[in-house]
């Protein structure tokens, strides 16, 4: 292995990923296609629709245990620990990197190293898809599988209304960050470097 090369994604990270990024997919599709349902022109049947985002969504919890017990079983879970002081001024200065300073081949502020998987920006969006905006979809999912556990008002809503809301307002903005990450990604070494560390586990420093 050459010195830039850093192993950093260990197997269990990249199947866990792998399976997640599948299962998020089938997820959004099916979750459209109940969202836009016309029984003249069904995407996908609804009934069928509803069964498949049902299953993959238990099968999506199971693997999340996976992730979340990864994360405090392994120090893979370090990497997620958000240290607050100077982290604004952290996010502005990598966004400037972004921004600017990438395409004008300036080298970037926070090179990753094993002390340091991910760089701020990258840190604060996984902390969030992850530990809050995925518990959200997880927790209203389950209550939205098992509709008599919600309370039938909320405030001044409808309880079933405010469960789906949130439901769908989290998933939205998951299916969000999909988009935005995948481009992110292609910013490494070649535009598909990112993506071969989530095959083999290392990562290539510019
Ligand atoms: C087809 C869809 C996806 C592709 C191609 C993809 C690609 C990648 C790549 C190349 C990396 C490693 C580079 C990096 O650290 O940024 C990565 C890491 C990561 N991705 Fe994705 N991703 C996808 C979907 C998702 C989804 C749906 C989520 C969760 C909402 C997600 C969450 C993460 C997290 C948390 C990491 C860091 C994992 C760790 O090392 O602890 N990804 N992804």
């Amino acid at each position: 292995m050459t010195e830039e090369k850093i192993y950093l994604y260990p197997v269990w990270i990249r199947l866990w990923h792998l399976l997640n990024a599948i299962l998020c997919l089938i997820l959004i599709i099916t979750g459209i296609s109940m969202q836009f349902s016309n029984p003249k022109f069904p995407m996908i049947r609804f009934d069928v629709a509803v069964s498949v985002h049902n299953i993959v969504g238990i099968i999506l919890c199971v693997n999340y245990l996976l992730f979340f017990l990864g994360n405090i079983t392994t120090h893979n879970g370090k990497y997620y620990k958000l240290i607050f002081p100077g982290l604004f001024s952290r996010l502005i200065t990598q966004f400037r990197y972004y921004t600017r300073g990438l395409f004008k081949g300036e080298a970037a502020p926070y090179p990753l190293n094993s002390e340091r998987k991910f760089n701020p920006l990258q840190q604060v969006t996984y902390v969030g898809s992850m530990y809050v905006l995925f518990p959200i979809i997880m927790i209203t999912g389950w209550a939205l599988m098992y509709p008599e556990v919600i309370p039938a008002r909320f405030v001044w809503s409808s309880g079933l209304h405010l469960t789906d809301l949130f439901h769908i307002t989290a998933a939205f903005l998951v299916s969000l960050f999909m988009f935005i990450h995948i481009y992110f990604c292609t910013i490494g070494k070649t535009p598909l470097s990112n993506f071969l560390s989530m095959i083999d586990g290392y990562h290539e420093s510019h």
